[in-house]
């Protein structure tokens, strides 16, 4: 351990060792300049970034920082690390550059406990847009987290364009939860370009989600001829697993979404369909292929369909993810991994272990970020309990661990921000800071070593953050200070 401080100043110089960091040092060059009004270059003998690639694993998140009174040395064997590495330094230098400007000397050996760190957004039940969305994976990547799941069609809105089928965004995308008339909004294609682009800048892949059979009311108001019918509380709710048509156009539409999105997975929903496959049963569609395919209930006529989807995806050189209800399927677990969000069902989260899907834990408590998550609100979900601050951080305790076997196949945790009651901007940043950060560390930081009295108190540090770029945040230490906004009360 060094002793003494790093003194940062106007001066700050930078020593890139390797080349592939050059766009790394880039982003960072930029951040620190507009941040902190220090520059880029400098004399010889000014205090000095110096950022180095080792040999070794190039897809490690790892990262080791050395600072020393003249220098900030960080390396890694990849480029993530560097990245993740830059991003520490950043908050260190931001607590600094709001007190003394010194940073006390160290030595730092990080590593993520998790390789998936994840968020959902549903842009479906409200649309909050290009410059929001980009916020926040500026706010994941600062946080190291480094999936974005964005959940893009359900009931209420359709918001990806298919370029085959046009209808879907122009008649899908129309309305929202809280106004069915709101205006088509959706992503066109070169938005979506756009924004993976600038994710992956950040070390963010992100994974699309089309959920299917179930959640398609969107998609059945713009192509109604493969609608499969609902129920009176999911009207127009399922595709229709009886024609073989229904196969054809999701495929194409899975191709032009294959296409957008780098990422080897692609989300195919899976949740949900008992809501509203009740017309399976009297469809003529339907019971030919149960009759054709010796499917005894609609069960089976669930996962038949989820297998051929589950083959598309293959053909198109993509892996499956789906909700835990895929999980006695039958599908092929090197080609399928699993979220697990029903936290009431812990036997199947142990059967999805047993039959090794690689998994990701996102239990609604605690990791719904629509639910409320202090007493004195009042239009977030409870269903029996609070998404509270110190239960996101905590999760996933020892204590929860310990009953569970295969725990190798938890590849990471993810929170999941429903929109069904989140209308605006305001109440999207309200119920998504600070439970971010919590979710954040406690996705990076082993039990171990999580203490959070002092993730409290770089959380004050956040805040500052928080406020700089404007974010309507809930201040957990003075929750009257930020009245809840408003939310669509369903
Ligand atoms: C879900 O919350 N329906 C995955």
């Amino acid at each position: 351990m060094n002793s003494g401080v790093f003194e940062f100043e106007k001066k700050l110089s930078w020593d890139i060792k390797s080349n592939d960091l050059e766009n790394v040092a880039k982003h960072f060059k930029k951040t620190f300049k507009d941040e902190f009004s220090i520059a880029t270059t400098g004399k010889k003998d000014a205090p000095k970034i110096i950022i180095e690639l080792t040999s070794g694993d190039k897809q490690t998140d790892a990262y080791q920082m050395t600072v020393s009174s003249k220098q900030v040395l960080i390396t890694s064997s990849s480029t993530n690390g560097i990245y993740y590495g830059l991003q520490s330094l950043y908050q260190m230098i931001h607590t600094a550059v709001n007190a003394d400007r010194t940073i006390a000397c160290c030595k730092i050996d990080d590593q993520p406990r998790y390789p998936w760190r994840g968020i959902m957004l549903d842009e479906s039940r409200h649309f909050y847009g290009k410059e929001k969305v980009m916020e926040m994976i500026d706010m994941m990547a600062m946080h190291k987290i480094n999936i974005f799941h964005w959940h893009l069609t359900d009931d209420p809105g359709w918001r990806i364009e298919i370029k085959q089928y046009p209808l879907l965004a122009k008649v899908g995308g129309k309305g929202c939860e809280s106004n069915p008339d709101a205006p088509a909004a959706f992503y066109t294609q070169k938005e979506i370009k756009e924004i993976v682009a600038y994710a992956k800048e950040r070390f963010i892949e992100i994974i699309p989600e089309i959920d299917m059979p179930g959640h398609a009311r969107a998609a059945n108001q713009a192509y109604p001829e493969f609608c499969g019918g609902g129920s009176e509380s999911h009207p127009d709710f399922t595709f229709n697993p009886g024609k073989e048509g229904t196969y054809q156009y999701l495929t194409n539409i899975l191709r032009e979404v294959a296409e957008l999105f780098p990422s080897k997975y692609i989300h195919l929903g899976g949740d949900e369909v008992h809501f509203g496959n009740k017309q399976w049963a009297t469809d003529p569609d339907v019971k030919k292929l149960q009759k054709r395919e010796g499917l005894k209930d609609l069960k089976e006529v669930e996962y038949y369909f989820l297998n051929r989807m589950a083959d598309s995806i293959q053909s198109l050189d993509k892996k499956v993810f789906g909700w835990d209800e895929i999980a006695y399927a039958g599908l092929d677990n090197s080609i399928s991994s699993v979220m697990w969000w029903r936290h009431d069902k812990v036997k199947q989260l142990k059967d999805l272990l047993k039959m090794e899907y690689p998994l990701i834990l996102c239990p609604r408590i605690p990791l719904y970020f629509d639910f409320d998550q202090h007493e004195s609100h009042t239009y977030g979900r409870r269903w029996g309990g609070f998404a509270d601050l110190p239960k996101v951080y905590a999760f996933p305790s020892e204590e929860f661990l310990s009953d569970l076997t295969n725990k190798d196949q938890i590849k990471g945790i993810q929170a999941n921000i429903w929109t069904e009651r989140i209308k605006d901007n305001k109440r999207l940043d309200y119920m998504t800071y600070p439970r971010l950060s919590a979710m954040a560390e406690a996705a990076w930081t082993i039990d171990q070593t999580k203490d959070y009295d002092s993730f409290l108190k770089r959380l004050k540090n956040m805040y500052t953050i928080f406020e700089e770029r404007g974010i309507y945040y809930f201040n957990t230490f003075d929750p009257s200070s930020t009245p809840e906004p408003e939310g669509h009360k369903k």
